[in-house]
């Protein structure tokens, strides 16, 4: 049962990988806009992230040098907020609520199907960079569980069966399945 669209992720989600180049040209131009701010990692750290899907470590390298501040600091920021991602996602992304009362309705069950439809575990990105299976803690929605996210649209009393004809109308976007 689908609930609602959330195309909004999308873009950010898709965003090619940055060549060093393009990082250090990318995050100069993005701290040189908040140089007025008292306080400008935040939102560098976010501006940094839409820019490019996720802050690598030549990123945080940057940011350090740049504003003279502990590389550790920057890490400390970058890990301590969940908004904030350190390694790219795939083109899909799926996303299971592993809140309480989603599990209480077997969300594992829906998990362990999604791992063996796209041959990842969770928390994992698959090896072309197409899938991307994650947990969410919980959407809002709890009498409707098992929540599942698609690439941003949400369906609800997901069960294996149906986790597996979501998995597979992506594959079959990319060709992978007939
Ligand atoms: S526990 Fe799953 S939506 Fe709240």
């Amino acid at each position: 049962m689908l609930m609602s669209g959330k195309a909004d992720a999308k873009k950010e989600e898709t965003a090619k990988s940055p060549s060093s180049y393009e990082i250090e040209e990318s995050v100069l131009s993005i701290i040189d806009s908040h140089s007025e701010e008292k306080s400008p990692l935040l939102p560098i750290l976010q501006d940094v992230q839409k820019a490019f899907g996720f802050i690598s470590p030549q990123a945080m390298l940057e940011m350090s040098e740049t504003l003279d501040i502990p590389l550790s600091q920057v890490y400390s920021a970058v890990t301590f907020y969940n908004e904030f991602r350190t390694k790219k996602r795939g083109k899909h992304l799926f996303r299971v609520c592993i809140g309480t009362a989603c599990c209480i309705k077997k969300a594992d069950a829906v998990i362990l199907e999604l791992e063996k439809e796209l041959g990842i575990q969770c928390g994992q990105t698959d090896g072309k960079g197409l899938f991307t299976l994650e947990t969410v803690n919980c959407f809002g929605a709890c009498g409707l569980g098992p929540i599942v996210e698609v690439d941003g649209r949400i369906f609800s009393l997901v069960e294996p069966k149906k986790a597996k004809a979501l998995a597979e109308e992506v594959k079959k976007k990319e060709g992978l399945q007939k």
